[in-house]
């Protein structure tokens, strides 16, 4: 049983965040996620809607099987096979399984979307919750689009499905629409006129339209709400849910005012927020609260003369609060030692073996012969790089590139696959377009590309520029990431890695089927 003051915080990134349009991953990613938040500590990890693809039951079923203290939860409509299915992908949870199920009850939704009456509306939902209850005990019901429901019949929904033997009832602010004293009002009415709420633990689940999902989340921990509905990097529907970093940094930071606190590490989140943003390719705003690259930045003269003397004259929370490592960067590493460079990655909580530790040097070493600096985020990049799961079945080697307004961009590119190096060359509208069509020649692998992003990891002229691109191989959607001094290298790495990810992906897959 859980404290008074203790609010729930239930991670949805894998069920609403990968509704996010372009944040789509593959099973793979999704367990790396998983796992990932379960080293946060979130509560209940949203895992999917089993029902709605082959793909989601079987990421909500390998979720529910390679967690172990979280709970999992799975998202059902009014409607029996869905709960069924649940019930099947959730298994591997045993007692940690939550069932989620959710009917819209405002009028628009009644009318237009649902076609029905009041009466019908509390009817599923109840018959549904019972269905549910026959097989897990801990059972959530949504009100979709709670926050334009009329309240009284808003009251009766919750009523009757409390009654019905739901254990946990969620408040969305379905599309963003809501603002913090309307929804605390809201809240208060509820728990007023529906006193089976104190029985029951609340949610909310606020969305971003009016970039109100946290003051709107926040605004209903102080009318009771004791669990919030959040994402990494807000991912989401449309503009995104309430941001998870930015609610748990809010509680923590600002205990004094709430009196409430969430059990989140909070030192995962900037590891936990870099990873969804490579998985997803969703690249972070540079000013984003709590994870962006400049949340801990000083710029102005007088900003840094006050943090020199004192840190909290502009600082609110420490950088490595959030696990952000700062204070460490090295300066012109090529020559620090391998020695020393363990001793660095230790200091910044990374942990390699020692074949890791000499590939990652051997490439730190690389990079700090071009670069003036090499900072943490740089060394970031090179794990990102180097240290992963995926084999690597193909490498870019070299890179030439001709462009310019009046050349036909050309690139010339070679790859290495089992030790053995091809070259070819492309044209295309740009260099990086020519880069991916030789790749594409050399491999014998076509994708077609969905999102393309460029942003610098550090700062500085020779700061290194990371690609964040999600690739289309058939059915197949991949993000992938790529880092070098050189854009275009930089694409091409991305490319690459799209590719490595791809048949990896297929490899994975056949050997579950067969
Ligand atoms: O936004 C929403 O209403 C939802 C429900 C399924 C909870 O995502
Ligand atoms: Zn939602």
């Amino acid at each position: 049983m859980k404290k008074k003051d203790h609010v729930i915080i239930f991670d949805t990134t894998l069920r609403d965040g990968e509704q996010c349009p372009g944040a789509s991953m593959g099973l793979h990613e999704k367990l790396q996620v998983a796992r990932q938040l379960e080293r946060l500590n979130v509560d209940i990890i949203e895992a999917g809607f089993p029902a709605a693809s082959p793909g989601d039951f079987e990421a909500v079923s390998r979720v529910a099987a390679v967690t172990k203290k979280c709970r999992i939860a799975g998202l059902a409509r009014c409607v029996k096979s869905d709960i069924d299915a649940c019930v099947a992908a959730l298994k591997p949870a045993g007692r940690r399984a939550r069932i989620h199920v959710f009917l819209a009850t405002s009028a628009i939704h009644r009318q237009f979307k649902l076609k029905k009456a009041k009466d019908e509306i509390v009817r599923q939902a109840v018959e549904h919750v019972k269905y549910a209850r026959q097989f897990c005990k801990d059972v959530q019901f949504s009100p979709e689009d709670a926050s334009r429901t009329e309240p009284e019949f808003l009251a009766e929904v919750v009523r009757a499905v409390i009654a019905a033997g739901a254990t946990t009832i969620n408040i969305p602010d379905t599309v963003g629409f809501t603002v913090p004293n309307e929804f605390r009002k809201l809240l208060n009415y509820l728990h007023e006129h529906v006193p089976e709420l104190k029985d029951v633990t609340v949610h909310v689940h606020c969305h971003d339209d009016l970039g109100l999902a946290v003051a709107n989340s926040l605004a209903a921990i102080e009318s009771g709400a004791r669990g919030v509905e959040c994402t990494i990097n807000g991912l989401g529907e449309r503009a995104g849910n309430c941001s998870l970093e930015e609610i748990a940094m809010a509680l923590k930071v600002r205990g004094d005012h709430y009196g409430v606190q969430t059990q989140i590490n909070t030192q995962e989140l900037y590891p936990t927020s870099r990873l969804v943003s490579q998985l997803t390719g969703m690249l972070v705003q540079r000013n984003k609260a709590i994870v962006g690259a400049n949340a801990f930045a000083h710029e102005s003269g007088i900003h840094q003369d006050g943090i020199l003397k004192n840190r909290e004259t502009y600082e609110i929370m420490r950088p490595e609060d959030v696990g952000v490592v700062t204070g460490t960067d090295l300066v012109l590493g090529k020559h620090s030692g391998r020695a020393g460079f363990a001793a660095h990655l230790r200091r910044m909580g990374i942990r390699v073996d020692s074949k890791q530790l000499q590939t990652v040097y051997d490439a730190f070493i690389a990079l700090a012969d071009k670069k003036k600096v090499v900072y943490d985020d740089d060394i970031i990049e090179l794990l990102r790089e180097h240290v992963s799961e995926i084999p690597k079945v193909y490498a870019i080697r070299r890179l030439q590139v001709s462009a310019g307004n009046q050349t036909i961009p050309t690139a010339t590119v070679q790859i290495e696959k089992s030790g053995e190096i091809t070259q070819d060359s492309a044209t295309g509208v740009g260099p990086v377009e020519a880069a991916f069509k030789a790749i594409e020649r050399i491999t014998g692998i076509r994708g077609s590309l969905v999102s393309f992003g460029m942003q610098a990891v550090t700062h500085g002229e020779d700061a290194l520029g990371e690609a964040s691109i999600q690739v289309r191989f058939g059915k197949d959607l991949v993000a992938a990431k790529g880092s070098d001094i050189d854009i275009v290298m930089a694409a091409a790495k991305a490319y690459v890695s799209a590719m490595n990810r791809h048949l990896f992906n297929r490899t994975e897959s056949a050997k579950e089927e067969g």
